[in-house]
């Protein structure tokens, strides 16, 4: 380097051509050697520098190795970061759930205090209920026993009256009062032990089954059924039904042969016996103590009073016909009064007259419930429900 310098310096070649001026070979020298070592100096300033930027370039490398160290330290931080944002946002639902089910375990709580609460009156209440059925039980007895008691007042079988139909013997006969077959001297009913305990049984039942209505006695006499009804509302707790009692007071009318041929040769009208006043029927239900504004009595002919007065409904309908027109306007006016689960009863169905009506009329509105025979003359049946 330093020949090189030596011999294409401008120095070297300003020495050759001019020769002729003296200089200093000592100051050339001089400042060759000076120039050299600022050259060597720049060079290793140069390599110094040069080093210096390797360095720097071996710096930044590990920098940006550093940065992407970083880079990726901090994606995954980020991602980390919102994973546990998610956690703790599920952490909050979970908390709020916590919360919740901690008011539910409360509310649970409530309700189980509540529940054994609940048992215990369940408990009282078995016990009472219980009770309540003994009573029930001892009432029911009570009920039945004053009930049968009321049937052998009613039919006098207590004292055996005689009979008074001038067609029968007129001794007392159990067998004719068993099944309604005679005219009771004295006794307050006709129609035998047998169709008043069918009475007293459908009215058990409809109280029983809760079928809506009142009941009815179509034909009354001397009051028999009618009284019975009271009784077993009376003895079965019931204020909230009527009874009804529908009579001319005056016995039987006589038939209309012309229009309708059946009922001509039936003269039940000639029977006074069976002529009994308003005042001796009132006077026969305060005998037993049951004549109270519960009972309603009508006066007059079926036909007459039965489309006006004002019955809702019928749970039980007890009807006495003798004749086809008789048995006919009974149906007609008060059979779509009676209640699904009702009971009709009809109390002379031996009778050719009220056989014939009973059956036209049930052919003629399609009734098919099963007729039921109570007796030797009495069928019943209940209306479908
Ligand atoms: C055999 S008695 C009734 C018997 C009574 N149910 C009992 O328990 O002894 C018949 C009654 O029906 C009445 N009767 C018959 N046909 C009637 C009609 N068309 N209108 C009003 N009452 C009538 C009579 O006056 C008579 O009192």
């Amino acid at each position: 380097m330093m020949y090189f310098l030596l011999f294409f310096s401008p120095f070297f070649f300003f020495n050759q051509t001019d020769s002729d001026e003296q200089i200093d070979s000592n100051e050339i020298v001089f400042e060759k050697n000076d120039y050299e070592d600022q050259l060597l100096d720049e060079k290793l300033k140069n390599d110094l520098l040069v080093q210096e930027i390797e360095n720097r370039i071996i710096e930044n490398y590990s920098l940006i190795e550093k940065i992407d160290f970083f880079e990726k330290t901090m994606i995954e931080k980020n991602e980390k970061i919102s994973f546990l944002e998610e956690k703790t946002r599920e952490n909050n639902l979970l908390s709020e759930q916590i919360k919740l089910l901690g008011i539910k375990a409360d509310e649970n709580e409530l309700l189980v205090e509540k529940i054994k609460f609940l048992d215990k009156k369940m408990d009282e209440n078995v016990g009472l209920k219980d009770q309540m059925s003994v009573l029930e039980n001892k009432r029911s007895t009570t009920s039945r026993v004053y009930l049968e008691l009321l049937k052998r007042c009613l039919l006098n079988t207590i004292y055996e009256d005689p009979n008074m139909n001038p067609h029968l013997p007129l001794n007392y006969d159990a067998a004719l009062r068993e099944n309604g077959g005679d005219w009771p001297l004295l006794a307050h009913s006709l129609i035998g032990k047998k169709r008043l305990s069918q009475v007293e049984e459908c009215v058990h039942q409809v109280l029983k089954d809760e079928v809506p209505g009142d009941l009815v006695n179509v034909g009354t006499w001397r009051g028999g059924t009618g009284i019975l009804m009271r009784g077993c509302l009376k003895a079965y707790g019931d204020d909230t039904r009527n009874v009804w009692v529908f009579d001319t007071f005056e016995g039987v009318p006589a038939p209309n042969g012309s229009k309708y041929p059946i009922d001509a040769p039936w003269v039940f009208n000639v029977y006074k016996e069976l002529a009994v006043s308003l005042e001796q029927v009132r006077l026969n239900f305060s005998k037993y103590d049951l004549l109270d504004d519960n009972t309603r009595f009508v006066k007059g002919l079926y036909a007459q009073t039965l489309p006006s007065t004002p019955i809702n409904k019928i749970s039980v309908l007890c009807v006495f016909g003798f004749l086809y027109e008789l048995t006919m306007d009974v149906l007609v006016n008060l059979y779509s009064n009676v209640s699904p689960g009702g009971y009709v009863i009809i109390n002379d169905f031996s009778l050719p007259t009220t056989q014939a009506a009973v059956n036209n009329f049930r052919n003629a509105y399609q009734i098919t419930d099963p007729i039921h025979q109570i007796d030797s003359v009495g069928i019943y049946w209940q209306k479908n429900n």
